[in-house]
């Protein structure tokens, strides 16, 4: 019989740890979930009776707090609370990359992973469960566990390992029907109270069990797996521009062969998103730490070829514009890394407008999702300029419409359903011409435009 888990407590209110434990909540009524975080606006946001004004959009998410809220899912800035009263705790935390000192720009940056643990430690009473949700370098549990036993109040510890596979835009589709659900540990009393929350939903065929380790370095290998689709595709894209090839065929063809599957084989602007950079430089940093020197330039050229991808995207773009984008007017179509998520971290667009600003184009955007205040705060991150600058350079709008009005070029960096909708007669009408479309996500109709007498640039066509 493993241990009954009553109480949960969730450090982390953010894009996985409000999601997940709302899933939690809903698929089991009888586990009191608290989510805890610092960020006092965060968790006030989480509470908001108007549920438009969650921090995290996601699709269904709305209906599920508006289920389990204040029923058995409470978000609180209360955090000792919390921990001393919950029998297993998450700790859901980000993991950025490291921007001081050694690893910087590579290493995983753990302070926050660590100070959980200290907390917990310092407040725990009875015996806990941890589980490592927030993605973490391999053998990170053994540093958790050193400080929770060596600051502790002498109560034990288990350590579980359980990453999160949820994709953003799907993340409650993929908490309910998840591919697999993977926990590592070392107890087995631990690993079966924590399967036996999962097995309320999820059948237990899907759920696996490793050993800490494994579990910890599947989470980045999945990561750099996908990834390295995304880049390789993306590699091919440059060829398929260059010879006649329309590499949405090429991925058709090579998807179909069961050996290499049709997912994740969609040509783009480049990845984005707060995880897949970040947990390969993670991999390039742990492999060279071992002194794995090949398999740390392997993965590295990733992220490499997503740089370029990137580049080669605003060069066409100013290249095709008669080589000078100075002075003229660029709309962004999407901002946000993915459709369906409000979520801009690493999203190409912000690399894209950087290469376009610095050559003087002024940059107008509409993204269905995306705040004003998010956009200016991401050019802001990178220093390139100062802010007024970035304010004067780019306008943020309300309707697509808008953003194209006088625009000698629209770039699309977002693959959002509603963009495919458009009236794009109206919109070439109030464009100067000629009315040219960059399709970062090959996401339009290429005949259409081009009837409508657009100049229409694909990505790997
Ligand atoms: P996030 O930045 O959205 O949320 C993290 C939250 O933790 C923040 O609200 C922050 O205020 C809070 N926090 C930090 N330190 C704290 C502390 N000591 N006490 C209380 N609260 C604290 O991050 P996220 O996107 O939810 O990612 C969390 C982890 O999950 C990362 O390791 C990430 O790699 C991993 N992950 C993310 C995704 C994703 O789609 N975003 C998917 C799978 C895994
Ligand atoms: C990714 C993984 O898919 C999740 O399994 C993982 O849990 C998560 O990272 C994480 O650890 O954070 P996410 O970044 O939310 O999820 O979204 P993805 O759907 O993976 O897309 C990532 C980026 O790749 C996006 O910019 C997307 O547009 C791009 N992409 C994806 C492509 O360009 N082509 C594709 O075929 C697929």
């Amino acid at each position: 019989m493993s241990k009954t888990i009553k109480k949960i407590c969730c450090i982390g209110a953010g894009y996985v740890g409000g999601p997940t434990m709302s899933v939690v909540a809903k698929q089991c009524p009888h586990i009191e979930i608290t989510i805890v975080d610092v960020n006092a606006a965060r968790i006030a946001a989480w509470n908001d009776e108007n549920l438009d004004n969650l921090p995290v959009y996601e699709p269904g998410l709305q209906e599920i707090v508006a289920e389990a809220r204040n029923r058995n899912l409470f978000f609180s800035t209360d955090i000792e609370k919390a921990i001393d009263e919950a029998d297993m705790i998450f700790i859901s935390v980000n993991t950025p990359t490291k921007n001081y000192g050694k690893g910087k720009g590579m290493a995983a940056d753990l302070k926050y992973i660590e100070l959980c643990a200290r907390q917990i430690a310092a407040v725990a009473k009875n015996d806990k469960i941890v589980v490592e949700k927030s993605t973490l370098p391999v053998r990170t549990a053994a540093a958790l566990k050193s400080i929770l036993d060596n600051t502790g109040n002498g109560v034990n510890f288990h350590i579980l390992s359980n990453p999160e596979f949820l994709a953003e835009g799907t993340a409650i589709q993929d908490l309910i029907n998840p591919d697999r659900v993977l926990i590592g540990g070392e107890n087995d009393e631990a690993i079966a109270a924590l399967v036996d929350i999962y097995a309320h939903w999820v059948s237990r065929d899907k759920i696996l069990t490793t050993n800490l380790w494994s579990s910890e370095l599947s989470k980045l290998t999945a990561n750099a797996f996908l990834a390295q689709r995304v880049s390789s595709i993306n590699s091919i894209s440059a060829l398929c521009e260059k010879t006649g090839a329309n590499v949405d065929e090429v991925s058709k063809a090579i998807g179909m062969d069961s050996r290499i599957g049709s997912k994740f084989l969609k040509a783009s602007v480049g990845f984005g998103g707060s995880c897949f950079q970040k947990d390969i430089l993670n991999l390039v940093y742990i492999a060279r730490s071992y002194g794995l020197t090949e398999v740390a330039e392997y993965w590295d050229q990733v992220i490499l070829m997503n740089d370029y991808q990137k580049q080669r995207f605003a060069d066409n773009i100013i290249q095709t514009l008669y080589n000078t984008v100075s002075g003229k007017k660029i709309a962004f179509l999407g901002w946000a890394f993915k459709k369906d998520t409000n979520d801009t971290r690493e999203s190409a667009a912000i690399y894209v407008a950087d290469y376009l600003l610095s050559e003087q184009a002024e940059i107008t955007v509409y993204d269905p999702k995306v705040s004003a205040e998010r956009i200016y705060a991401d050019l802001d991150y990178l220093n390139t300029r100062s802010s007024e600058e970035n304010r004067a350079l780019v306008k943020v709008v309300n309707t697509a419409y808008e953003a194209c009005n006088d625009a000698h070029a629209i770039a699309v960096l977002t693959e959002w359903d509603e963009f495919k909708r458009y009236d794009w007669a109206k919109i070439k009408e109030h464009m100067k011409k000629p009315a040219f479309v960059f399709d970062g996500r090959k996401l339009l109709n290429r005949k259409e435009l081009e009837d409508l007498d657009f100049k229409y640039y694909a990505i790997g066509e």
